[in-house]
């Protein structure tokens, strides 16, 4: 199946055949779902099928949202001490939603090309169904998946043509709304200061990377830090070359620093091999 017909052929399943859905397929869908990608590649989540009858049962009850008696119930989890220790305060707060979010796509995509039938379900009862599949504490519920075999036809919300909906570089002149900065140094009235030079100026790009940085840092995982310093060093080498064309050195060191800057999450060793191996150069012009 193309993919663009597996996107326009997923529609919300609220009515299910009993016909019970085979594990490997279920092995699939969670195949399928955790390819999504997952903000600081945290792949904090987890994905429990509920197929017993019994305990569907019992979320059922407690979930609202959930119709048409599907053969399975999915609930996707955060590992949210693995979200704290490695993904920061983003992760917590939505990166990790986000991240499952992204997943249920996935998965809900894959179960179309399956010939299975979904619904995303955020009406549910968090304690109750923590309590009924005894989920430990350090797993956030972010939803349930409602799968099966769909029976019936689904409702279809419309959607408006693609166009209605897309600006390109600028919204439309009437929905923009004038913006202020609140900084005292800066004169209250409509005269705000504006910087003449360009953002393509090496200077000032680095100046607006510091500082964008340093607005971002506090809320994302502590290994950006390490990336976020090594990339504005990397502008700085930019500077350096600029400013002594003649010196192949820093060319060197800018090089050595792009080729390896990216690391820092996959091969936290090769990076960190990389800083230790320019410290010594530079310590050689103290
Ligand atoms: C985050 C999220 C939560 C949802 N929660 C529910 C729910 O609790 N119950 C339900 O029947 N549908 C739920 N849905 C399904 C939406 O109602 C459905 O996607 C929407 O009406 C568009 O229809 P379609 O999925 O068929 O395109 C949810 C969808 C999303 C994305």
């Amino acid at each position: 199946m193309e993919l663009y017909d597996a996107i326009k052929n997923r529609h919300s399943i609220r009515s299910f055949s009993p016909e019970p859905v085979p594990e490997d397929l279920l092995l699939q869908l969670a195949d399928a779902a955790q390819q999504a990608p997952t903000a600081s590649n945290l792949q904090a989540w987890k994905f429990l099928f509920v197929t017993d009858p019994d305990l569907k049962e019992k979320v059922d009850l407690v979930s609202p949202g959930l119709s048409g008696k599907p053969p399975v119930i999915l609930v996707i989890c955060s590992d949210m001490e693995k979200a704290s220790r490695k993904g920061g305060r983003n992760s917590e707060v939505y990166g990790c939603l986000m991240d499952a979010s992204m997943a249920a796509e996935n998965l809900m995509l894959r179960a179309v090309e399956l010939g299975l039938g979904t619904c995303a379900i955020k009406s549910f009862n968090e304690t109750a169904v923590r309590k009924i599949l005894e989920i430990p504490q350090k797993y956030r519920i972010e939803m349930l998946i409602s799968i099966g075999y769909p029976e019936g036809n689904p409702r279809c919300p419309k959607r408006p043509p693609a166009d209605e909906i897309t600006f390109f570089n600028h919204f439309p002149q009437d929905d923009v709304q004038p913006q202020s900065i609140a900084c005292n140094d800066f004169p209250a009235s409509d005269s705000k200061p504006v910087i003449k030079r360009k953002s393509t100026d090496p200077e000032l790009e680095l100046f607006i990377y510091l500082i964008t940085s340093a607005k971002a840092l506090p809320d994302e995982p502590v290994s950006y830090g390490p990336i976020r310093l090594t990339e504005a060093a990397s502008k700085l080498c930019r500077i350096l070359c600029g400013k002594y064309p003649e010196s192949e050195e820093y060319q060197a060191l800018r090089s050595c620093i792009d080729k390896d800057k990216g690391k820092a999450l996959t091969e936290p060793e090769a990076f960190s091999q990389m800083l230790k191996h320019i410290s010594e150069i530079l310590v050689e012009c103290l």
